[in-house]
């Protein structure tokens, strides 16, 4: 949520461009507005823009060469989107930048504080804290987490020491890169260049001074040491891979994902016994907590249904933001948390309850370097390689196909015919369902068992590509109200074949019906993983036939590091 990307050179470089570049791969973590600011002359010239990157850049015309530049992409939380709101923002003096993730909890307090010493802030947004309160520590800004409540990081730069000041209290993300010449900050490694050769996470506590090539680090106030780690950045920013986006791209990585997956967790000796240990854990527990938000809350839901279906256990799956202490019984439990990003606010908050239960955590995750792999005790990677989308998709898809293989053996399952099913859904999704020529008022999905999950999981699709009213429903109770609002404006897709009365029910009432049939491949008893691609195909279809960007839907964010 909120991307900061920044630079710092010795030698006068072309940081501008190098801090839109990254800027635009931190894109998927918001797109409201953004804005960057730079060292010129002893002064800081800040330009900022409402809109994407694209239209910030129309805005920096033949940018000098300069060591220091921070930038910032934004999703608002508080405060309208506006250029007055975006960041970064300036000191009463506008000695100072800032570009900051997170939220100050002390708002009121700060302001208080400011207001003593004749400071007026100009905006709402908390961040104009954040530079104001430097101005007034001046050399005693290592100490700044004493003054400031909530969890943030941010990145600061002034017009006079062509330095940059980093901080993080709490979980949120934070890199430094190195490169031969240059020192990268980032949000998230993905937006490294990749002459980045070695990194540092910062962590909770700590501040970070980078000046000429070097690093001095603080925790809570006193100086301490760290070491860089190697990293090697394979992705590739711009690259679709000869798609129109990104969420086509990623859906039809699926069936790669897939033997990546059967692969490794059959045969990489590590998860094997990762595998069995967490399986021996299974036994000696009574209940199993899956807990995640969005389309993982989705995988999280179908492999409830799998464990008690394959392990006679009780599982119970947790909208994360819904996990309460009184929610967890006093009992042995395990946790699965499911994030793709590893950095979705509300469960690292269900994970801290958890953790008061002295609940174990496995984690299912993308981002195996993220906050939430990093808190669990065991992590299975997903293996999908960046998801960019904001909608996921192909991550869905490997949630599930993780979670069976480490339920059960199902080794009846050959790799050939799963991937070959796979590709084949792919294929025949578009038979199935393309884009109607007339865009429908309402649509309902409905669904029986796993299938209504099914159903829950793609009407999320639609919904956040098309911005239609689109409901997810168990299919016996549209009956039980929503039938009221069926009507030749209504289409309805049926997931399976044994939601025959719903479907004649709807069509009686003039709505369409569209049934994603359920496979009947032969000793597949995971067909269901796939079985949601012609749903995702769809959304992008009706996104596209509607004129939105299907990889940054409005008013969304690919990773939600706020409660
Ligand atoms: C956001 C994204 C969703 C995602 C959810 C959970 O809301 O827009 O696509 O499903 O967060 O994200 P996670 O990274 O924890 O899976």
């Amino acid at each position: 949520m909120c991307g900061i990307f920044g630079c710092h050179s010795q030698q006068s470089q072309n940081l501008v461009e190098q801090t839109l570049q990254g800027l635009k791969i931190l894109e998927y973590r918001g797109y409201d507005s953004a804005g960057i600011a730079y060292t010129i002359d002893n002064q800081l010239k800040v330009i900022k823009s409402i809109g994407d990157i694209d239209q910030l850049k129309q805005k920096v015309i033949n940018p000098p060469t300069t060591t220091t530049c921070i930038g910032h992409t934004r999703w608002a939380t508080n405060g309208t989107v506006s250029v007055k709101n975006s960041h970064p923002h300036l000191s009463t003096d506008s000695s100072i930048a800032v570009v900051h993730n997170g939220i100050i909890e002390n708002y009121q307090q700060c302001v208080e504080f400011l207001t003593k010493h004749n400071i007026k802030l100009k905006t709402p947004v908390d961040t104009e804290l954040i530079p104001n309160m430097l101005y007034l520590l001046s050399h005693n800004k290592h100490n700044i987490h004493q003054y400031l409540q909530g969890q943030y990081v941010f990145c600061a730069t002034d017009k006079q020491s062509n330095s940059l000041f980093l901080a993080k209290k709490g979980n949120l993300p934070l890199y430094i890169g190195r490169s031969l010449q240059t020192i990268y900050i980032s949000s998230d490694t993905l937006a490294l260049p990749q002459t980045v050769t070695h990194i540092i996470a910062m962590e909770d506590m700590e501040t970070c001074e980078v000046f000429d090539h070097q690093l001095q680090f603080y925790s809570n106030g006193q100086p301490i040491t760290k070491s860089w780690q190697s990293f090697n950045q394979s992705f590739i920013a711009s690259d679709k891979n000869g798609f129109a986006t990104y969420m086509e791209k990623e859906i039809n990585e699926i069936p790669a994902i897939m033997e990546r997956i059967i692969n490794t967790y059959r045969k990489d000796s590590t998860i094997i016994r990762l595998i069995n240990q967490t399986r021996t854990q299974f036994k000696q527990t009574k209940c199993i907590h899956l807990c995640a938000c969005g389309t993982s809350y989705h995988a999280a839901l179908i492999l409830a249904k799998i464990i008690e279906r394959d392990l006679h256990m009780r599982a119970i799956a947790h909208i994360s933001s819904e996990l309460t202490t009184t929610t967890l019984l006093n009992e042995p439990a395990i946790a699965i948390v499911i994030s793709q990003s590893g950095e979705t606010a509300d469960t690292l908050s269900a994970m801290d309850i958890l953790q008061q239960h002295k609940i174990p955590i496995i984690a299912f995750c993308n981002v195996t370097t993220s906050t939430i792999a990093k808190r669990s005790q065991t992590i299975f990677p997903l293996l999908c390689g960046p998801e960019i989308a904001v909608a996921s998709t192909k991550v869905f898809c490997a949630a599930l196909l993780v979670g069976c293989l480490l339920i059960k053996d199902y080794n009846t399952i050959s790799c050939g015919n799963f991937i070959e099913n796979t590709t084949k859904t792919l294929q025949f999704a578009r038979k199935i369902l393309s884009a109607p020529h007339k865009i429908p008022h309402r649509i309902f999905i409905i669904g029986k068992d796993i299938n209504h999950v099914l159903a829950l999981e793609a009407a999320l699709k639609i919904k956040e590509v098309t911005y239609l009213h689109c409901e997810g429903y168990p299919a016996n109770e549209l009956k039980h109200g929503p039938l009221s609002m069926v009507d030749d404006n209504t289409l309805s897709i049926v997931f399976g074949d044994d939601a025959t009365n719903a479907s004649a029910e709807i069509q009686a009432r003039g709505g369409k019906v569209i049934i994603i049939p359920t496979p009947n491949y032969q000793s597949d008893p995971l067909a269901f993983i796939h079985q949601i691609i012609p749903a995702q195909i769809f959304a992008l279809d009706l996104a596209l036939t509607l004129g939105n960007n299907p990889d940054k839907p409005r008013n969304l964010a690919k990773s939600v590091t706020v409660l």
